[in-house]
């Protein structure tokens, strides 16, 4: 990538103040960069007093041998006794921990002091069933309060879960219980998805009947659909965890200590297990989530809409917000069942404060109709957040006024799950916000971005984002495989990580992600970020959303290919096409101009909500399709390619 690489086409000139009441009160005020620069480890000293010591750490960080970092490495905790006990004896065992909401409309309030007893009842039936200190359980759960309970109840022994999304098959559960070496499984029989019973227990059996390692599978009942049942194997939850003693006294791990290995698929090769410790982990997920979404507490009600099979809902469902002690909503379905409003009753009925989703169900909510949320009453919001891929200054825009009452801020949060917590955001109570950037590394955090020689770039250009100091949350390698480690992240610019993301710098040196470096086109000679080219088209009234690949092309290198779902209402005419494109060439410049444009009905998506490019690539150039089984809906696919029967 040269250095007017990714160059700023997009001129994003709307600002935001972030609103009076929240700065005058926020938890971090502008001070805080300022301090953190000043003392970067000394900062982080201090945010790790967050959380209580069994035995309090004297060593911030050990980097003594790159890219293997330690942080508070002669510290000692136990995570669920800072998620839950601390919480009791502070006196708030009352106050609720979470509002699980069920698909089917059924609903339980669980406060600390009952999820207390519950996390020592199922730690106390994982030492029954033979889990020690250091093996890996493996969970393959829907959204409900036992997930959060089980991965408790392994934090609290010491032993690392390894969750593994719901909506993953068997084959994909099968590979990460071995590379793993998971002894245990906790599951359920289904749980609530799109109006009906969705089976796990199935993919469980059959993972389990293919490994010669798992001994024993921990089943909650939820949805009392039919399950296969081995009797060596298989044991209810509700007849072991219920009689077990509901006190536990938790042993103090060192900060250093295995807190969860999480799966990423890597664009090539086998998944990679990310491994998180505890101390660091715990420190900067409490940290952020008070920051960033200005936690207070004793009155906030907090919502992350993430499964908890993704680092989003490990960070910011169980751990973050545990740590604080805050209230929040877990919610188990889809935000359509049984009606489109499902999110903004759920929000009205709890009285949500802050409201924690991703772009793509934001444009998803978009292109139901801004009538939905208008039905409700959100008017207890007061922040706003994003994760999980750029968000385009259009759905921004949406997300703020109608969902936001064109007032609530919007902390568009940019992390990984090798990153483990939110590592570049707006401060709602300090930053004047832009839509579409995530703006500032948070105080405490290093980034940048770099050109091809890891020279930073100057502000108004583009190039790739690195993290240029270590961070108490960073991953500390690839399960099993340090050499991956250092390559895949270390490897491409000395001394700094490699995140994968192209990024640009704007005129007030404002961050921008542009998307993952794979899904920049080369068009005769310019770099253009899909990011921006898929923005500008989802600025066109019609257009709800927008996937756009570079297909080789013999005249400019690649060809800019878009797919476009239109809007409720719009339609398909003669004139749309050319329309698109003349507005894309206007908001970005003719070398911007995708030369095809097709409306489609879906796009085909990850099971964590990202758009497979690769797959688009593959329907743009007319090759057999590549690996969709990490896709939500492989139909999507035959009905995309049949809209294009003479493609090219
Ligand atoms: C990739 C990491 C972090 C939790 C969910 C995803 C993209 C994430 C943003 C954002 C632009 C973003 C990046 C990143 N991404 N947040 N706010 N703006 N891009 O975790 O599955 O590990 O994916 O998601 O490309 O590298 P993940």
């Amino acid at each position: 990538m040269s250095n007017e690489s990714l160059a700023n086409l997009l001129k994003e000139e709307r600002r935001f103040a972030p609103p009076a009441d929240l700065a005058a009160a926020a938890n971090v005020t502008a001070d805080a960069y300022a301090q953190a620069a000043s003392d970067r480890l000394g900062f982080w000293a201090e945010q790790a007093r967050r959380l209580s010591w069994a035995v309090e750490p004297t060593e911030t960080l050990d980097w003594s041998t790159p890219p293997f970092a330690k942080w508070f490495k002669d510290g000692k905790l136990n995570v669920a006794y800072n998620c839950v006990d601390r919480h009791v004896e502070a006196g708030n065992g009352d106050r609720v921990a979470i509002h699980f909401e069920g698909e089917p409309g059924d609903s339980r309030s669980i406060t600390y002091a009952e999820l207390q007893r519950e996390v020592a009842q199922a730690a106390n039936a994982l030492v029954e069933l033979g889990v020690e200190k250091g093996d890996r359980v493996a969970v393959y759960m829907p959204m409900i309060p036992e997930t959060v309970v089980a991965m408790l109840a392994c934090a609290r022994l010491g032993a690392p879960h390894s969750v593994v999304f719901g909506g993953f098959s068997a084959d994909a559960l099968a590979t990460r219980i071995a590379d793993a070496d998971a002894r245990v499984v906790i599951t359920s029989d289904g749980g609530y998805r799109r109006g009906k019973p969705s089976a796990l227990k199935p993919a469980v059996d059959e993972a389990a009947d293919r490994s010669d390692q798992v001994r024993k599978v921990l089943v909650v009942r939820r949805t009392g659909q039919e399950v296969a049942w081995n009797d060596e194997r298989d044991v209810w939850w509700h007849d072991i965890v219920g009689r077990q003693a509901d006190t536990h006294t938790p042993e103090a791990h060192d900060a250093e200590h295995p807190l969860f290995i999480l799966y990423t698929s890597g664009t090539t090769g086998k998944p990679k297990g990310i491994l998180h410790t505890t101390g660091g982990y715990l420190t900067q997920v409490a940290y952020t989530h008070h920051a960033v979404f200005d936690l207070k507490p004793e009155t906030d009600v907090f919502w992350c809409t993430a499964d908890v099979g993704w680092v989003t809902g490990h960070s910011y469902i169980v751990y973050g917000p545990l740590a604080n002690g805050a209230t929040q909503v877990l919610y188990e379905g889809t935000p359509d069942t049984p009606h489109q409003g499902r999110w903004w009753e759920t929000i009205a009925k709890y009285g949500v404060t802050i409201f924690y989703t991703a772009p793509t169900a934001i444009r998803a909510c978009m292109k139901w109709g801004d009538d939905i949320p208008a039905k409700f009453d959100l008017s207890s919001l007061r922040v706003l957040g994003s994760v999980g891929e750029p968000i385009n200054p259009e759905a921004w825009m949406w997300y703020r006024k109608h969902i936001g009452a064109d007032a609530v801020p919007i902390v568009d949060t940019w992390w990984q799950t090798e990153t483990g917590a939110i590592m570049i955001s707006p401060l709602p109570g300090v930053t004047e916000t832009k839509p579409g950037s995530a703006q500032v590394p948070l105080p405490g955090i290093a980034a940048t971005v770099v050109d091809d020689d890891a020279n930073e770039v100057p502000n108004g250009s583009g190039g790739y984002l690195v993290l240029t100091e270590p961070w108490p949350s960073m991953l500390r390698t690839i399960w099993g495989d340090d050499e991956r480690y250092k390559d895949t992240y270390w490897s491409r610019f000395e001394g700094k990580y490699f995140a994968g993301d192209g990024a640009k710098k704007d005129e007030d040196g404002d961050i921008w992600l542009l998307g993952r470096v794979d899904d920049v086109m080369l068009v005769s000679g310019h770099n253009i970020s899909t990011t921006e080219v898929e923005s500008a088209l989802v600025s066109h009234p019609k257009v709800a959303e927008a996937a756009v690949v570079g297909a080789t092309d013999p005249q400019t290198t690649q060809a800019i290919v878009a797919f476009v779902i239109l809007r409720g209402g719009a339609s398909e005419d003669d004139g749309l096409v050319e329309e698109l494109r003349a507005h894309v060439a206007k908001a970005l410049g003719p070398i911007a101009k995708p030369k095809r444009i097709m409306p489609v009905a879906e796009l085909p998506k990850t099971r964590s909500g990202k758009i497979m490019r690769r797959l688009l690539r593959d329907v743009a150039e007319n090759r057999t399709l590549g690996d969709v089984t990490t896709l939500t809906d492989s139909a999507v696919m035959d009905l995309i390619q049949a809209k294009l029967p003479a493609a090219g």
